[in-house]
């Protein structure tokens, strides 16, 4: 890739690209979010503006962009892999009545191709294929092709993969398209495709025409208000863009592995088994740093968010302990 980023290099990047397009920056909120009992956790840069979305009046306007702490511990027995993570952040840019599809998109291809130096053919999106609900999405296939994309590259794909949200249980949602690097290896057969799980196909932003609001019946209903939800995995994009086959050989882990390799007296990337607990212990630490250290002061227990903390914490100890590290150590690993 022509552009090996830090994280800090594309969070700036990504935030100065759209203030330059309109958007004010805003701060990111609380991993607690404010306005969704239906979840512990915030799970996406969109989660804090959802009152917005649904069509409340932003104080900083109709074009917003920022840099989210998000947590999503659905999958967190699949962490441990090169990919997960319960901790991450996320860029985004929203649209809250303001501009939709065809501008989101040439904001997302301009940022791609002309930030990133992106080639076009290293590029592949997919767009919502259709169904009863929601027709299928010609015009942002034609815009993505309108700028470049070859219509090979279009993939439409159905609901499972190509519609986004609620970011809980109610709430805003709708058709997305999102964006993957190719990274050239040969397909795995012939129906690999953007969301394959053999590593061709990377992801790493997704756009969310956001027209509709979920309700508790689990019935939807048309927003008359469109908005734009996009939101960019900082880890995962630094990660493809710097060439390295896992977030974790990123810098953004560095140091926390290092001080692994420390304690442990082992080497990461030595053996798959405890390449396993480098990663999941890494991981859960830095979670549960950030969930220690934020503004809505949560501490291990029973129930809620504590319950989840404290579950990260057990999991950290009992890996750290696989790896041969004895005593107290987690205090170490947090600074
Ligand atoms: N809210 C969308 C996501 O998290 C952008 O993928």
């Amino acid at each position: 890739m022509k552009n090996q980023l830090t994280a800090n290099e594309l969070r700036q990047k990504y935030i100065d690209f759209f203030v330059s397009k309109g958007h004010t920056q805003i701060s990111g909120a609380s991993l607690v979010p404010e306005n969704d009992p239906t979840v512990l956790f915030t799970t996406a840069g969109m989660h804090p503006l959802v009152p917005y979305i649904l069509g409340a009046e932003h104080p900083s306007g109709k074009r917003l962009t920022d840099y989210q702490k998000c947590i999503r511990t659905g999958d967190i027995e699949a962490v441990g892999d090169p990919h997960h993570l319960t901790f991450f952040e996320m860029l985004g840019n929203w649209s809250l009545g303001d501009y939709f599809k065809k501008e989101a998109i040439g904001f997302s291809f301009e940022f791609l191709t002309e930030v990133l130096g992106l080639d076009a053919s290293q590029l592949s999106v997919t767009v919502f294929a259709g169904d009863s609900l929601v027709p299928r999405d010609e015009e942002a296939a034609s815009t993505w092709e309108s700028l470049g994309i070859d219509r090979e590259r279009i993939f439409f794909l159905p609901r499972e993969d190509n519609w986004w949200g609620p970011a809980g249980e109610t709430g805003p949602c709708g058709p997305d398209s999102e964006m993957f690097i190719d990274t050239g290896r040969p397909a795995c057969g012939p129906d690999c495709r953007p969301g394959c799980s053999c590593g061709k196909y990377f992801e790493i932003w997704n756009d969310v025409f956001m027209g509709y609001k979920k309700n508790a019946d689990g019935s939807y209903t048309e927003m008359e208000r469109k908005c734009v939800d996009t939101g960019m995995g900082i880890e995962r994009t630094i990660a493809i863009l710097q060439g390295k086959k896992s977030v974790y050989e990123t810098e953004v882990f560095t140091s926390i592995l290092a001080g692994i390799e420390k304690l442990s007296n082992k080497h990461y990337s030595d053996q798959e088994e405890s390449d396993i607990s480098f990663r999941i212990l890494a991981d859960h630490i830095r979670t549960s740093v950030f969930i220690l250290g934020d503004p809505k002061g949560m501490a291990p227990s029973n129930v809620g968010q504590g319950y989840i903390l404290r579950r990260l914490i057990r999991r950290a100890v009992r890996h750290g302990h696989k790896l041969g590290i004895e005593g107290s150590f987690l205090g170490e690993l947090a600074l």
